[in-house]
C-alpha cells in the first residue's frame, strides 16, 4: 500500500473512466474507509447511498449538466448524506467522509471525482439535492452534499508540480507580521 503523501501527491478529480466494474473487494474497502472517517462527538451523521445501476448512474450524471456529466460514466457514484439535526458539523463530517473515499480510491488504483449537490440548482426552481432526493428515495430530512464518481480511470493526470501548490497560502505564526 502507498504510503499517505503518496496518495496525497496522485489524487487527481479524473472524470473518464473505463466501462467496467468495481470488484467486490474494491467496493467492501470503500465502504470500510467511509465508515472509518471522523465526525463531531462520533455522531456519525452521515448516511451513504452506494449508486452502480447504470440507469441511476445516468439520471445522477443529469443532475447539473457538465459538472455532473461523467457520472454517467463511473463504475460507482457515492452519495454523500447529512443529518443537519444531529448535528451543526455535518457538512464537515460528510465532507471529510468524501475526501476519505477519493483517497482511498487512489489507493485502490481508482480515479474519482467530486459531483458537488448542496447549494447547486437542477434547473430553475429546483435544487440539485430535490433532484438526488426524488431520483434515490431519500427522505425529506437528509441533506445531499455531493456525490463521488469512482471507476477505473482511462485517463492519466500528472500530480501538481510542487512549484504549483499555494504556498503563499501557509502563514508561521501570525497571518501578517505584528
Ligand atoms: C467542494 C468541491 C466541489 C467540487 N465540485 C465539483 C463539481 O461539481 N464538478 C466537477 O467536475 N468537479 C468538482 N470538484 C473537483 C474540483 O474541480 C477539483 O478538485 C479541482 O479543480 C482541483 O483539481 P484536482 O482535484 O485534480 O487536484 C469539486 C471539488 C470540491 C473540493
Amino acid at each position: 500500500m502507498k504510503d499517505l503523501m503518496e496518495l496525497l501527491r496522485e489524487r487527481r478529480s479524473i472524470r473518464r473512466y473505463q466501462d467496467r466494474p468495481l470488484s467486490d473487494e474494491q467496493v467492501a474497502a470503500l465502504e470500510e474507509a467511509v465508515l472509518r472517517s471522523p465526525t463531531g462527538r462520533d455522531t456519525r451523521s452521515w448516511e451513504f447511498v452506494f449508486v452502480d445501476d447504470r440507469e441511476l448512474l445516468n439520471r445522477l450524471a443529469a443532475t447539473r449538466g457538465s459538472n455532473s456529466a461523467f457520472l454517467g460514466g463511473a463504475s460507482l457514484g457515492i452519495v454523500v448524506l447529512g443529518n443537519d439535526k444531529v448535528t451543526d458539523t455535518w457538512v464537515e463530517d460528510s465532507s471529510l467522509a468524501a475526501i476519505i473515499a477519493q483517497l482511498a480510491a487512489v489507493g485502490l488504483g481508482l480515479g474519482s471525482c467530486w459531483s458537488q449537490v448542496r447549494n447547486r440548482e437542477h434547473a430553475p426552481g429546483e435544487t440539485a439535492e430535490d433532484y438526488v432526493r426524488g431520483l434515490l428515495g431519500i427522505p425529506d430530512d437528509l441533506r445531499v452534499l455531493c456525490v463521488i464518481a469512482v471507476g477505473h480511470p482511462s485517463e492519466e493526470k500528472r500530480p501538481t508540480p510542487k512549484e504549483g501548490l499555494s504556498f503563499r497560502k501557509i502563514h508561521r505564526n501570525r497571518f501578517k507580521p505584528a
